[in-house]
């Protein structure tokens, strides 16, 4: 009761324009928080989890074995490509959205997107949009930016997911005491996971707009997997269901390595899939959850969903996910939490719902410097805004690279890279320390490098590494 009244005490600072979407905001918050004080014990029950049956996940071949329509334009033009644009580039030290991170040749993620469908839509003689989600933290900035696309043959919308206010976590009442996002209440206000697609792209009415205009599917992918490109094959399977039965939503996964035991997966429960999350496992089974045996595949986050399905759900109040409790510490070191849902969660509430097993390549997100390093090297091509691996790297396997903490920040990484080392056959680089490359390295096999505290170690332009220890005092 207390923290309706709190809201309510903020809604009515919100200025007469701001009033209408502040209440939805607030009132979407209300019901979340509702059901997070409701709901006790985990969100599922680990004896319920049972692998999804045999033709629930299906490999990517076997998709593509279907081949293209001789209409390829027709079933384009019944897609809408939505990116996930609400994010910051705070983890890699920049100020501002995520997508105007120059990833590759100065283009930005969103220079990418915008090139890839404007590919698509040339090639193919269709007008696929592209439908940026954004969040107050993103909206301006990238606003600015979408000018420089006014050009090109890609119609570009926008709308805003809400914004929710963060709670105290000792007494469960919001930090905000009124509707601004500046000053003493930057820190009080959230975007409440991509889950939160749903509502606000029906709130925002282009869900409407989009199916009076006879588009059937979205294609939604984070921003910063490069490797989310729209796939022709997939969205043929969909158009043209094999079993004449429409698949309301798509999951892309991809097989595990030892190294993405984050991720979520798809599993079967009480008769459907559903995504579980590391988060949602007992302590007892979370060995077994990262295990790459048992639970072979990951959630990509590049899914198909039917509109006229999102409109249906959304309409019955039917799209269930499971609430996530994000914990922070504010600057001034107040905890709060904010509570998130995220997109894939809703696969549950969808018929007829498919996991589609797909190669590697299609997950390549950029989250660290290091992802960076690797985008930016001779290991990709880029072609119409699609980076592809280069095909004189003799395996098709990535190099794992480790760029320690003086990386972390895209400024500090730039600065210390002359020009992008040769990476076509490395293996395994770990960088420790204050360490700069020269022009024109070449980095082959393993390489280490480590400056230890008060050291620097300069790479000398044109050195070539081959499976070398290079630290303060020693060379190997
Ligand atoms: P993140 O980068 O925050 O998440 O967002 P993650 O840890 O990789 O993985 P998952 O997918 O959440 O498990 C992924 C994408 O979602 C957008 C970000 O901009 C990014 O493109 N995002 C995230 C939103 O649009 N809104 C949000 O509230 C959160």
């Amino acid at each position: 009761l207390s923290v309706k009244k709190e809201l309510e005490k903020i809604l009515i600072t919100a200025p007469s324009p701001e009033f209408e979407h502040t209440k939805k905001d607030l009132d979407g918050f209300r019901k979340l928080f509702h059901r997070f004080l409701q709901e006790k014990g985990p969100s599922v029950d680990w004896g319920k989890i049972q692998r999804p049956p045999e033709d629930s996940i299906q490999p990517y071949e076997k998709i593509k074995a279907r081949g293209l329509p001789d209409n390829i334009s027709s079933v384009l033009n019944k897609l809408v490509v939505v990116k996930l644009n609400g994010g910051l580039g705070t983890s890699m030290g920049c100020k501002g959205p995520k997508s105007l991170i120059g990833v590759r040749n100065e283009n930005t993620f969103l220079d990418l997107t915008v090139q890839q469908i404007e590919h698509l839509n040339k090639t193919y003689n269709t007008d696929v949009p592209l439908v940026l989600m954004n969040s107050f933290n993103t909206d301006e900035d990238t606003k600015k930016i979408l000018q420089k696309y006014s050009h090109c043959r890609v119609k570009i919308y926008t709308f805003n997911q809400s914004r929710y206010p963060r709670i105290n976590k000792e007494s469960l009442l919001p930090v905000a005491k009124d509707v601004s996002y500046s000053g003493e209440n930057t820190e009080a206000w959230y975007p409440p996971g991509h889950g939160d697609i749903y509502a606000s792209f029906y709130n925002s009415g282009l869900l409407d707009i989009f199916i009076g205009e006879g588009k059937e599917y979205i294609f939604v992918s984070n921003i910063d997997n490069l490797g989310a490109t729209v796939d022709l094959y997939i969205l043929n399977h969909l158009m043209n269901p094999p079993n004449g039965k429409p698949c309301e939503f798509v999951m892309e996964v991809t097989n595990k390595t030892r190294a993405d035991v984050k991720g979520g997966t798809l599993t079967q429960y009480e008769g459907k899939l559903r995504l579980v999350e590391i988060a949602q496992v007992p302590k007892a089974h979370v060995d077994e959850f990262k295990s790459v045996s048992k639970f072979k595949i990951f959630n990509t986050n590049n899914l198909w969903i039917s509109l006229a399905a999102v409109k249906r759900l959304q309409e019955q109040n039917a799209i269930d996910m499971e609430i996530i409790v994000n914990p922070k510490t504010l600057d001034g070191g107040l905890n709060v939490i904010q509570l998130e849902t995220a997109v894939g969660a809703a696969i549950k509430s969808f018929e007829n719902s498919l996991g589609i097993n797909v190669p590697r390549s299609r997950f390549l997100p950029v989250k660290t410097t290091s992802d960076l390093l690797l985008v930016m090297s001779n290991l990709y091509s880029l072609n119409a805004g699609s980076l592809t691996m280069s095909e004189k790297r003799e395996f098709p396997t990535v190099p794992l690279v480790k760029l320690g903490s003086s990386f972390t920040k895209v400024q500090d990484y730039l600065r210390r890279f002359e020009s992008i080392p040769d990476m076509l056959e490395l293996d395994h680089l770990t960088v420790s320390g204050d360490v700069t490359f020269g022009k024109n390295v070449s980095l082959k096999g393993t390489v280490i490098i480590i400056a230890n505290h008060g050291d620097r170690i300069d790479i000398p332009p044109g050195a070539v590494l081959e499976n070398k220890i290079v630290s303060g005092n020693l060379r190997i």
